[in-house]
């Protein structure tokens, strides 16, 4: 019997493509600032610009919207969400709340104070924002490899144990808690390996600290376990999964990614005193402690997108789609991130244009050229995302300067990503004839939302 892993589900709801030209592309671009985001969806052929929010439903996620409870308190949804995160979280506290960003300012209002620092992987830009927002400071201690796009690892999103050991011992009481993002977006969407999460929460235990988990890709990150750490073969992605989070005390969550759904995320705890607090926030900002900000499909929508996202056939399927993609790409020796992430796909700006310097944005060419090329939109993540001005105006760019390509769950078909790599291949041959950006709008925060850039040279 043939191997070929296909997509395990049938379309039954379809949303056309618009298919445009060239031509038109480039009259988009410039009325958009040659910036992606200004973009209208229907002016995008394949959109890789997140995998947050973007999942298709099942017919049971649908089926479900159509009974959602919509009762103010004790919706019959919300009961349900409840037993199936209990369930998989391992905790006995679950609060709704609209999106993982409002678990996140929901937690850090109670728990971060001026003057706090708070250790991770890999903190993903908006709990750094917010762990900013109430003054505390965002600390990564990722592992060396993390930086190297080219070296493989089959964990390379893991918490460099020793780095947290030192940070703790010279800064132990400025630490309210660790984290630990799983899988780490902001290092590649790369997984973080039992062993390593065990290490962390053995520190946390000696240093009295409480271990919160950003588990946004919980599932994927299981599944990696499963295929890469010895030991795990056996026992299911459900019982990795679980087993990873009982080792939290506390996980912000957004539904957008693992819980196959459009909107919705979770606050998961089992202290009962910080329950009480968070739930009295949460009616100030996000609504009542059974919809917290949803309305009741939402959570019925969520409950069965979390049985669903533990299927390992789903997962194999997930998991080999992005792989696919870097093997064809590291083949054809475009500067792709190894090994593959749970989902997205990286590219080093830098390699791929050797001859833009770091101030002409590489990245942002790549971004802009292959849209207006093939129609494809990604995600600048480098030198505009998160490069800043010294006090003097000067450039301070990121180790790193990447360009993502993050793959929407269920959406898109093995040809959509093989077009995709061929253009990102012919983008790659005719790597010379490109040149590169400069502002023409310099955003003041989040430079690679808002800005608008000018081509250099000659189009
Ligand atoms: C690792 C991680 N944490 C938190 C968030 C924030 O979640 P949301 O977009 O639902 O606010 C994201 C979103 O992409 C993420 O990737």
């Amino acid at each position: 019997m043939s191997t070929v892993l296909f997509e395990p589900f049938r379309i039954k709801v379809v949303e056309p493509i618009r298919i445009s030209s060239k031509e038109e592309r480039f009259e988009w671009m410039k009325q958009a600032g040659f910036n992606v985001f200004n973009l209208t969806a229907e002016q995008v052929m394949i959109d890789l610009l997140t995998d947050s929010g973007t999942s298709a439903m099942s017919h049971d996620q649908w089926a479900a919207l159509q009974s959602g409870d919509e009762s103010y308190a004790g919706s019959k949804s919300f009961l349900e969400l409840e037993e199936v995160a209990k369930d998989i979280f391992q905790k006995d506290i679950i609060i709704p709340v609209h999106q993982g960003r409002a678990a996140e300012h929901l937690l850090f209002s109670v728990l971060v104070s001026e003057g706090d620092m708070i250790p991770s992987n890999g903190h993903f830009d908006t709990t750094g924002a917010n762990i900013e927002d109430n003054g505390g400071e965002p600390i990564n201690l990722p592992l060396e490899a993390a930086s190297k796009i080219s070296v493989s690892h089959p964990f390379k999103g893991n918490m460099d144990i020793e780095k947290l050991r030192v940070f703790l011992t010279d800064n132990g009481s400025k630490v309210p808690f660790v984290m630990l993002t799983i899988s780490n977006n902001t290092g590649g969407g790369q997984p973080v390996s039992l062993e390593n999460i065990e290490a962390v929460h053995a520190v946390c235990q000696e240093f009295s600290k409480e271990l919160v988990i950003d588990a946004c890709r919980f599932a994927e990150n299981a599944h990696f376990i499963k295929k890469r750490e010895k030991g795990y073969e056996e026992l299911s992605t459900k019982e990795i999964a679980q087993k990873v989070l009982s080792l939290a005390s506390i996980i912000t969550f957004s539904g957008k990614k693992d819980a196959l759904v459009n909107i919705g995320g979770l606050l998961c705890l089992n202290n009962e005193e910080l329950a009480e607090k968070l739930k009295n926030r949460l009616i100030v900002t996000e609504g009542f402690a059974t919809y917290g900000g949803l309305a009741g499909r939402d959570l019925a929508a969520m409950a069965q997108g979390l049985r669903e996202v533990l299927d390992e056939r789903y997962l194999d399927y997930r998991l080999r789609t992005i792989e696919w993609s870097v093997e064809r790409l590291y083949e054809r020796k475009v500067p792709v991130m190894i090994p593959a992430g749970g989902h997205a796909f990286y590219l080093d700006s830098k390699s791929f244009f050797p001859h833009i310097p770091p101030e002409h944005f590489p990245g942002i060419a790549l971004v802009a050229e292959l849209y207006m090329r093939a129609g494809v939109r990604a995600v600048e993540l480098g030198n505009v995302a998160f490069g800043k001005r010294d006090s003097l105006g000067n450039n301070i760019f990121p180790p790193l300067d990447l360009v993502r390509f993050a793959f929407p769950r269920r959406v898109y078909t093995q040809a959509h990503i093989e077009y995709v790599a061929d253009s990102i291949t012919e983008l790659y041959e005719e790597r010379e004839s490109v040149q590169g950006y400069a502002f023409e709008h310099e955003a003041p925060v989040m430079r690679h939302f808002r800005s608008t850039f000018r081509p250099l040279g000659s189009m």
